[in-house]
C-alpha cells in the first residue's frame, strides 16, 4: 500500500491513518520513500527491535547533506545496544524517582508564578506565557544554566525541530547558525563546569562513571544537544496539546478542578490522543518481513505512534477522548524499548504541577481563534501559539 506522507495537515492525520491501518502490512510513505508502521503491534515491533531496526537512522535525518556534522546524530538515541548501553546507565540516575522528588518544590513553584501571571492577564498568548517557559526553566535549572541566556532557547528550540522539514535556503542558514551557537553555547558551559562544578546534573554528570569510564567532552555535547531540545519541545507541546483538550472539554476541567487526582489520568489521555511525538525513525539492518512486508536492508523505517495509539485492536472506542480508560498508559507516545524516554516522569510531573495550579485558578478556558495553528512539521504535534482568555475562578 502506499500513502501521501504521515499528514501534514492535522485535520486529515486521523482519517489518512485510520486507512493506512485497514490493511495489514507496513505502507510506503514519501517524502523519504519509508515504510511506516501504523499498526501498534507493528509499531512496537519496531521499536522494540534495535537487532532489525536501528537507531542510527536518527544520524540519517538528523544530519542531511546540507547540514554538516551535527552533535544530536551521536547521542545515545541514535546508538543501539550495546553501544547505548552504558551511556543510559551513566545519566538514567538523574532522572529516577530521588531526582524528579528533589526537582518537585521546583516545578511546583514555576508553575503557580506562571498561572498566576497568565491568569492575571486573562487574555494571553499561552505558548509564551506558560507552555514553553515552564518546561525551559526546569531543564534549565536541571543543567544549571544562566536564565538570561534562555531568550535564546525558543529559537533553538524550533529551528532544531525544522530538520527534517526545512525545505528553503533561509531554513537551513537557520538550523545551522542554531547548530553553530548551541555548540559554543554548550561548549562552554561544559568547560565552566569543569572549572567550577556547581549544584546540578552537568556537573554531576561529568562526575559520573560507569565501568571506570566517564564521559569524554564529545559524549558530553552530544547529550546535552538532545537533552536541552528533547527536556523543552516535547513537554511543551503536552502541556499546549492539554490546554487544547481542555477547551474543548469543559466538564475535564470541572473534574480536575474537584479533585485533582483526576489531572494524571487526564494526562494520559493527552498523551495517548495527541501525542507529541508523532513517530520515530528506524533503519532496517537487514532484509527483514514484517506482518508479510518485505523491508529490504538499508530501508528507513517509521513507528507511527500517532497511528498505534488509535489502533482499533488494542484500544476501545480510540477516537473518543475519555479519560481514565482501560490500558491507558500502553500508548506507544514515550517509545518502547531501551530508548524509553528518560525524561517521561520529568514530563508527566511538570504537566501535573503546571496543570494543577492553571486550572486551581481558573473557572473557564477559551479559545480566542477557533482554528488552531498547528506545528507545521510532521513529527513534533503542537499548537504553534495558543491565544485563550482565562476566566478566573471566585475564590
Ligand atoms: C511529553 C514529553 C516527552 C515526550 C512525548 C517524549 C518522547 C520521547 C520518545 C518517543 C523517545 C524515544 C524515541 C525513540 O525511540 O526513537 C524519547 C527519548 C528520550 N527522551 Fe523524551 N519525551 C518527552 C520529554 C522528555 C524530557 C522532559 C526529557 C529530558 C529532560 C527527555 C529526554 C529524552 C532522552 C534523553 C531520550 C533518549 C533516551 C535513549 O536514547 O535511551 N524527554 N522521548
Amino acid at each position: 500500500m502506499t500513502c501521501s506522507p504521515p499528514g501534514l495537515t492535522m485535520s486529515d492525520r486521523p482519517a489518512l491513518f485510520a486507512k493506512m491501518r485497514s490493511e495489514p502490512g507496513l505502507c510506503r510513505v514519501e517524502p523519504f520513500g519509508a515504510y511506516a508502521a501504523a499498526r501498534y503491534e507493528d509499531a512496537a515491533a519496531i521499536l522494540k527491535d534495535p537487532r532489525c531496526f536501528s537507531s542510527e537512522a536518527l544520524a540519517v535525518t538528523a544530519e542531511p547533506a546540507w547540514l554538516g556534522p551535527n552533535p544530536v546524530a551521536q547521542s545515545m538515541l541514535s546508538m543501539d545496544p550495546p553501544r547505548h548501553t552504558p551511556l543510559r546507565a551513566l545519566v538514567t540516575r538523574a532522572f529516577g524517582p530521588a531526582g524528579m522528588a528533589r526537582l518537585e518544590a521546583q516545578v511546583r513553584k514555576v508553575s503557580e508564578a506562571l498561572a498566576e501571571a497568565a491568569v492575571r492577564q486573562g487574555e494571553v498568548e499561552l505558548v509564551d506565557a506558560f507552555t514553553f517557559v515552564l518546561p525551559r526553566d526546569i531543564i534549565g535549572a536541571m543543567l544549571g544554566l544562566d536564565p538570561s541566556t534562555f531568550s535564546e532557547f525558543k529559537r533553538w528550540s524550533t529551528n532544531m525541530g525544522l530538520i527534517s522539514s526545512a525545505r528553503t535556503p533561509e531554513q537551513y542558514e537557520a538550523v545551522r547558525a542554531t547548530v553553530r551557537e548551541m555548540k559554543d553555547y554548550l561548549s562552554e558551559v561544559i568547560q565552566a563546569r569543569r572549572r567550577q562544578p556547581g549544584e546540578d546534573m552537568v556537573s554531576d554528570l561529568l562526575q559520573a562513571e560507569v565501568e571506570g569510564q566517564k564521559l569524554t567532552d564529545e559524549q558530553f555535547l552530544s547529550f546535552l544537544f538532545l537533552l536541552l531540545p528533547a527536556g523543552m519541545e516535547t513537554t511543551t507541546q503536552l502541556l499546549g496539546n492539554s490546554v487544547l483538550m481542555l477547551a474543548r472539554h469543559p466538564e475535564q476541567l470541572e473534574r480536575m478542578r474537584a479533585d485533582k487526582t483526576h489531572i494524571p489520568r487526564f494526562i494520559e489521555e493527552v498523551l495517548r490522543y495527541e501525542p507529541p511525538t508523532q513517530l520515530s525513525f528506524r533503519l532496517a539492518v537487514q532484509d527483514v518481513e514484517l506482518s508479510g512486508t518485505k523491508v529490504p536492508a538499508g530501508s528507513l523505517v517509521l513507528g507511527l505512534v500517532g497511528s498505534a495509539n488509535r489502533d482499533e485492536r488494542v484500544f476501545e472506542q480510540p477516537e473518543r477522548f475519555l479519560p481514565g480508560r482501560d490500558k491507558a498508559t500502553q500508548h506507544l507516545s514515550f517509545g518502547y524499548g531501551v530508548h524509553f524516554c528518560l525524561g517521561a516522569q520529568l514530563a508527566r510531573l511538570e504537566a501535573r504541577l503546571g496543570l494543577e495550579a492553571l486550572v486551581s485558578r481558573i473557572s473557564g478556558l477559551r479559545l480566542r481563534s477557533p482554528e488552531v495553528q498547528w506545528l507545521s512539521g510532521f513529527t513534533i504535534h503542537g499548537p504553534e501559539a495558543l491565544p485563550v482568555e482565562l476566566i478566573p475562578a471566585r475564590s
